[in-house]
């Protein structure tokens, strides 16, 4: 390989297309109602034929379940529902056979109570176990972290009468956090990396990595430990598994998030020595605000604010995922907004967020969901897509917690949906089955043998963008003109340069643009392939159509 070929094969993640699934949720082989490792294994031809380069596979551990799997009882062994590590195994020799890569959810920050660790560490305060937690005699320490799960949990702390102390946890009380100020935890913590990078995995999605450490006096939010402790896990793995991943969930705003890449935040050539990507939160419910104001302002300040992160490292965009929408990085008269236009019905708030799926946020409404993926894939950042919404599946705001967006994916429009064999009246979760989003209208059989499906647009999307490396790697630059209902940037790198423009609204809407913008070649439109003639300096954007035009 020419060492232009090996820089681009470590940076991997820079363009690659990620795809989000729950394995519950995805595919049952085995008849049991309840998705699988072997069943996703089936699947993977299917993933491949979409464009996707990188899985990123939900906690898939033994678990009580009481967070869907983010509360682990056992780091070194699959959930029984989900097959065994052989079937990991194989699914992981299988993705790379096909050329894809998986990722794998880490949680750090806490464990399941039902870890053998925690029932040592609550027996006694003189158990061996008693410091991989965060104990302590009153609920009075660390006051100023605020509450995560604001609908079910009043404190961060629980008393556990057992020995009379209170538990430290940032998300339900049966995940107490883990102790990283002993070193012992720090240290069993990177063999459960080790165990799953020995497997070949390609890195992880490090999951609620702002509250490893707790200091009196701050709001126990990314402290300097935790980025040490980060530092290290990047130093191992750059150095036993090189071209492997950390992803990091940090929910911030993104001079927060800024340090999580580490280098120097005054130069970009320094390369990044923490996380390679992490999520890039606040322009996410920016986007969905530009289409209820019909206005691009937001989502340019947020992407003005972003600092630029070093050169070895990227963003990753999403439109939704498997939790509620999350609206913790807007202001709260923006959070009043988007639960009012987002979520007019109680049921579909929780705690800081709304628990739909992306096409029915978007009324369903095709031009619209297709405006807001051409955003995701054109943004700097590498882009995921959460399982289902590359058909457009719908979401059940009957169901508890977050449950409503993690329902079985829809195959096909026969009984079972494709996804088992067994009953569905015992699957895991109820399918879908309503007159709009029903799994037998959306399914992905339906949309494969029809060209005009929001599938078929997904894919050539994604393959359009994967052609146009200047996605990943290129600069963006917004173009400054007349019309705030048209969201317009250029994407720009050495070889080419994109002008991307949307209408944000549900009327046609005309931008014009200074003639250099333009005219620098013959634009073209690199979806359509065909060429754009603009009206002088004008062009004009039907409701929520997007262009990509290759300018140069
Ligand atoms: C992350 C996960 C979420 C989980 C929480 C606690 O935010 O995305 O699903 O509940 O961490 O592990």
């Amino acid at each position: 390989m020419t060492s232009d070929k090996q820089q681009m094969t470590k940076l991997w993640y820079k363009n690659a297309i990620f795809y989000e699934l729950h394995i519950r949720a995805f595919c049952d082989s085995n008849g049991d109602g309840k998705g699988d490792l072997p069943g996703v294994v089936s699947k993977l031809d299917y993933l491949q034929s979409l464009g996707v380069d990188c899985l990123w596979l939900l906690p898939m551990f033994p678990s009580p379940l009481k967070d869907d799997g983010y509360d682990v009882a056992d780091y070194f062994h699959i959930h029984p529902d989900y097959g065994t590590v052989d079937d990991f195994r194989r699914l992981v020799a299988e993705a790379h056979a096909r050329g894809m890569r998986v990722i794998t959810d880490l949680v750090l920050n806490h464990t399941s109570d039902q870890h053998p660790w925690f029932i040592e560490s609550r027996k006694s305060k003189d158990n061996p176990y008693r410091d991989y937690y965060v104990w302590s005699e009153t609920d009075q320490k660390y006051t100023d972290a605020r509450v995560i799960f604001v609908d079910t949990e009043p404190s961060n702390w629980t008393f556990d009468p057992q020995t009379g102390e209170y538990y430290w946890h940032r998300f339900y009380a049966s995940q107490p956090d883990l102790n990283y100020d002993n070193p012992e935890v720090a240290q069993k913590m990177m063999d459960v990396l080790r165990f799953w990078l020995d497997m070949g995995i390609d890195g992880f999605r490090a999951d609620a990595v702002p509250y490893l450490f707790e200091r009196e006096g701050t709001n126990c939010e990314n402290l300097p430990e935790t980025h040490v402790y980060l530092k290290k896990v990047r130093a191992m793995m750059d150095a036993e598994y090189p071209g492997t991943i950390l992803l990091g969930e940090a929910n911030q705003w993104p001079h927060d998030l800024r340090p999580y890449f580490g280098g120097d935040e005054n130069d970009p050539t320094v390369p990044g020595d923490e996380f390679h990507m992490a999520f890039h939160f606040p322009v996410m419910p920016r986007i969905f605000k530009a289409f209820k104001t019909e206005n691009s302002a937001d989502v340019i300040q947020i992407m003005r604010d972003t600092p630029s992160i070093p050169e070895n490292a990227q963003w990753c965009v999403f439109l939704r995922n498997h939790d509620e929408l999350t609206l913790e990085m807007v202001t709260e008269e923006d959070r009043q907004f988007m639960w009012r236009e987002y979520a007019p019905d109680p049921k579909m708030r929780l705690n800081l967020g709304i628990r739909r799926r992306l096409a029915p946020l978007l009324d369903n409404n095709r031009r619209k969901i297709e405006a807001a993926n051409a955003i995701l894939f054109s943004l700097p950042g590498a882009p995921i897509i959460y399982y289902g919404d590359e058909i457009g599946m719908g979401d059940n705001i009957d169901l508890f917690d977050r449950n409503g967006v993690r329902t079985p994916m829809q195959w096909t429009g026969e009984k079972g949906a494709g996804f088992s064999t067994a009953d569905p009246a015992t699957f895991y979760a109820p399918l879908i089955d309503d007159d709009t989003f029903g799994y037998r209208r959306v399914n992905v059989a339906a949309q494969k043998t029809d060209l005009d499906s929001l599938w078929h647009t997904m894919r050539k999307m994604i393959a359009v963008r994967k052609a146009h490396p200047v996605f990943g790697n290129g600069d963006l630059e917004f173009v400054p003109h007349d019309n705030p209902a048209v969201l317009a940037y250029f994407r720009r790198d050495a070889r080419e340069t994109i002008l991307v423009l949307v209408n944000l609204s549900a009327t046609a809407q005309k931008i014009t643009l200074t003639a250099g913008d333009l005219m620098k070649a013959p634009p073209y439109d690199i979806v359509t392939g065909e060429p754009v003639a603009p009206d002088g300096t004008s062009l004009w954007l039907q409701p929520y159509q997007y262009r990509w035009l290759h300018i140069g």
